[in-house]
């Protein structure tokens, strides 16, 4: 029998890079899910036209039309929920969501964090991540929890910080990663190897004490 597809939604704020890496997985037989729509909180941006170059629909709720957040979270999720995904996808999607809509997707929504979280939440991670003279740099997938950039980690890559990069040079070797990583973990849990239950991420049966990471090209064991 041939494995049922994994039905995702995902959602972005800017260019879409990960949004790109997910297409190009599933393409590639490497990821077995269907997207079922785009959304993005910002008209026009590049990650929009990657999807529809992709034949996904792409679609816009402006927050800027929104006078708070409950209620844009609560049209977000109806949105959503008319595509009825089993999974949904944080690609660089640049809000804070609120507790009701987090509550309501509690095991099924993944974030990607570009910083070996615990350690620098939050924005302009590879500045601060270079102004406090690390040697190390990552990107973190997670499930989301209500606390931001927090909740069971599911995958980190490591990546060295050389003494001559920038911001730009760090950014661009850690969204390489993401790449790689993002897909990777979409796919385990597409194969129903990975899972969250009360705060606590699974995978292949096995609560995750330590978070696999993935350095040099190669999955640590975990
Ligand atoms: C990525 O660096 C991701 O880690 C962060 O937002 C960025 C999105 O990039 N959450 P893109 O839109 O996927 O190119």
């Amino acid at each position: 029998m041939p494995a049922t597809v994994l039905p995702i939604v995902v959602l972005i704020s800017g260019s879409g890079s990960n949004l790109q890496a997910i297409i190009d997985a599933i393409n590639d037989q490497k990821l077995n899910a269907e997207i079922r729509a785009v959304i993005s909180n910002r008209p026009g941006v590049k990650g929009l036209e990657r999807a529809k170059a992709a034949g996904i629909p792409a679609k816009v709720l402006d927050h800027n039309d929104y006078d708070d957040r409950d209620s844009f979270d609560h049209d977000l999720k109806a949105l959503i929920d008319s595509f009825q995904p089993q999974l949904v996808i944080l690609a660089g999607f640049m809000r804070i969501l609120t507790k009701d809509f987090v509550d309501h997707y509690e095991g099924r929504m993944l974030n990607i964090h570009p910083s070996l979280l615990p350690d620098f939440t939050g924005l302009n991670t590879h500045r601060r991540v270079l102004e406090a003279g690390r040697n190390q740099h990552g990107v973190s997938v997670h499930f989301v929890t209500n606390e931001l950039d927090s909740g069971p980690l599911v995958i980190q890559a490591v990546v060295p910080v050389h003494s001559d990069d920038t911001v730009e040079s760090l950014a661009h070797r850690i969204q390489q990663q993401e790449h790689i990583i993002y897909p990777m973990a979409i796919s385990w849990f597409a194969e129903k190897r990975l899972s969250c239950k009360n705060n606590q991420a699974f995978l292949d049966n096995r609560a995750l004490k330590e978070t696999p990471r993935w350095i040099n090209n190669k999955l640590e064991t975990y």
